[in-house]
Formats: structure tokens, sequence, C-alpha cells
């Protein structure tokens, strides 16, 4: 059995999904998930814990052959208060106690030790560093920013995003970064590796965001500010997550992305889609676009 810390975010989910393709037996481990058994996927079943708790950290990982941990809050990775860092060195110890096969980790394509200092990128890097050490079996991915982000930026019926956005990024679609979790707790041979997850194209993100909103959502205006305006504005007005958002963008700007290699697609010999592919893809499978980003657990075959 898998079990997927995080398992009911966006990516966990899919994880979950290509998992269960795979033949595994998946738990899925978040505050919001329910015993009820997945709609069509019988082999997935969810354990509500909050990973905080050391007792109920512990009960959720009871049983397992290999682990995966990808927890966020959001955009922002979940480390405010250091959260992620600590809930995975208490994974660490209770691996050194168990048999796991693998012992997976979402990170980010924007980690780096360059960066390591930067408030947004140090859990994920500690993170790193505490698994590079542990002595247990490993892999590292550093994801692309994934392509089921994108419509967290439409606020009513708007993009707004700072001009002169200059750097450059693969975005990522989910399904492939599962896939990729996936093949990497079959194969079982692909250990003790930092293997990137992105997708084949280098846009800017206001790029992607025409492509996106040009694709799949064709009245949302795409409006560029000045950085000045849009921190203001996110102070003032937007949704609870602007202001996450606005300093992601800020982070984003600063660091860019690390070199793409080792790259994880080409060893496992998977072809990430572009954002093209992706855009027509959900067209075809699905109409309400706010689903895509929704965390509604019981809907699950929509994604
Ligand atoms: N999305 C991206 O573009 C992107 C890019 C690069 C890397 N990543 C990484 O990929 C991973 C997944 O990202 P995502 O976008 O799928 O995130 P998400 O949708 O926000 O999901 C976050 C997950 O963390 C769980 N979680 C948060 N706090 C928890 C707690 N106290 N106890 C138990 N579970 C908790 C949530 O479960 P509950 O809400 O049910 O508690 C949920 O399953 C993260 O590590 C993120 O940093 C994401």
């Amino acid at each position: 059995m898998v079990t997927l810390l995080g398992g009911t975010g966006i990516l966990g989910r899919l994880s979950a999904i290509a998992l269960a393709k795979r033949g595994f037996s998946v738990r899925v481990v978040g505050r919001h998930a329910s015993a009820r058994p997945w709609p069509a996927w019988p082999q997935i079943h969810g354990v509500a814990a909050d990973i905080r708790n050391p007792a109920s950290l512990a009960r959720a990982l009871q049983g397992s052959h290999s682990v995966h941990v990808g927890l966020a809050n959001g955009l922002m990775p979940a480390n405010e208060d250091g959260f992620e860092t600590q809930a995975l060195k208490r994974v660490i110890e209770i691996g050194k106690h168990s048999n796991w096969s693998c012992l997976t980790f979402h990170s980010a394509s924007w980690v780096n030790q360059t960066h390591a200092g930067q408030p947004l990128a140090r859990g994920k890097w500690e993170s790193e560093e505490a698994l590079r050490w542990s002595g247990l079996p490993f892999v590292i991915i550093r994801s692309g920013l994934a392509m089921e982000t994108l419509p967290r930026f439409v606020y009513q019926n708007r993009v707004r995003i700072m001009n002169r956005h200059a750097q450059t990024f693969r975005l990522t679609a989910g399904k492939d970064i599962a896939a990729l979790i996936s093949h990497i707790h079959t194969e079982g041979d692909i250990l003790d590796k930092t293997l990137y997850a992105c997708g084949p194209e280098a846009l800017t993100l206001k790029s992607s965001l025409i492509r996106y909103c040009t694709g799949l959502q064709p009245l949302v205006k795409v409006k560029s500010l000045p950085r000045w305006l849009l921190a203001w504005s996110a102070g003032r007005r937007g949704p609870a997550d602007w202001r996450d958002i606005v300093s992601f963008l800020n982070f984003l700007e600063k660091v860019g992305e690390a070199p793409n290699q080792p790259d994880g697609f080409t060893l496992m010999g998977l072809t990430p889609m572009n954002l093209h592919a992706w855009c027509k893809e959900k067209s075809q499978s699905s109409k309400d676009l706010s689903g895509l980003y929704r965390r509604d657990h019981s809907n699950l075959t929509s994604i």
C-alpha cells in the first residue's frame, strides 16, 4: 500500500489515481479525507489525519509499503511555521523503523541551494536535506508549477499579473507529475535521486495565462499591472489568497527556475504534455473550470 500525505490535494488526488491505475492499493491522508471509497476507485481510501499531530501521523502511516509526501497550503509551500519540514522529519523517524521501499517528496523546480535562504524555498530545501541524509530510500521530485494552478490567477473575470515578469517557467500538467510519481513507486530501483518534473515549454507566466484564457476562459481579460499596484490591490481587495499569489509572483521573478536536469520524465520514458494539449484535454473533459482547483473531495471523477 502506498500512503499519500497530502493525498486530498489537487496533485495528491491525481497521484492516487495514477497509482491505483498501476494496481496499487492507495491511502490518501489529509485533514479532509473521507473514509468513503472513491467513486470508480475502490482501491483508494481516505484516512483523516492532521499531520501536525504526531500520534495522528503515526496512525496514518501504519501498514504502508511506500510513502509520498506532498503537503502544501495552496500556492504557498506549507512551511510558514516550519510545518512541512517538521512533518517530513517525523515521517523520516517513522520510516527508520519501517521497511518502506521508497519515500518520495514533492519539492519544486525553484528550490536549490542558491535560493535555500529565501523564505519561500527554505522549507522545501531543509526538507530535501533531511531526506538526503536520512539513510532511507528516497526520491525528491522538483516539479514545475502545475497547470492546474492557473485558474487560481483568475479573479472576477480578470487575471492580474505584474508587468515585466520576464522569467520563464515550464508549467507541468498535474497528470504528468502523478504519472512520474506512480512510475517511481512501481519501478522501485530509481532511488536516492533528485529529479526534475517540468513541462516541455519555457513560457513567461503572462504568456501561459494568455494561452490558458484563450483556450479555456475566453471571457477573462489578462491585465498587467506595475508591481506596486498589484501589491496595493492585493492588500485592499481580491480573494483571500491573493496576497499569497502576489508574494509568490515576486518570489518567482526573483529566483526563476533551476536547470531541468536530471529530468525525471526522460529517465522514466514519459513525454509530458504542453499547455496547448492540456487546455484541449480540459476543454473536452470539463465545462466547469472553477472545479479544476476545487477542494471537493466527493467529485473525484472530474479530475
Ligand atoms: N501546485 C503546484 O503548482 C506545485 C508546484 C510545485 C510543487 N508543488 C508541491 O506539490 C505538493 C502538492 O501541491 P498541491 O498543489 O496539490 O497542494 P494542495 O492542493 O494545496 O494540497 C495540499 C495537501 O496538503 C494537505 N495538508 C495541508 N495541511 C495539512 C495538515 N495539517 N494535515 C494533513 N494534511 C494537510 C491537504 O489536505 P487537507 O486539506 O485535507 O488537510 C492537501 O491534501 C506540495 O508539496 C507542493 O508544494 C505544487
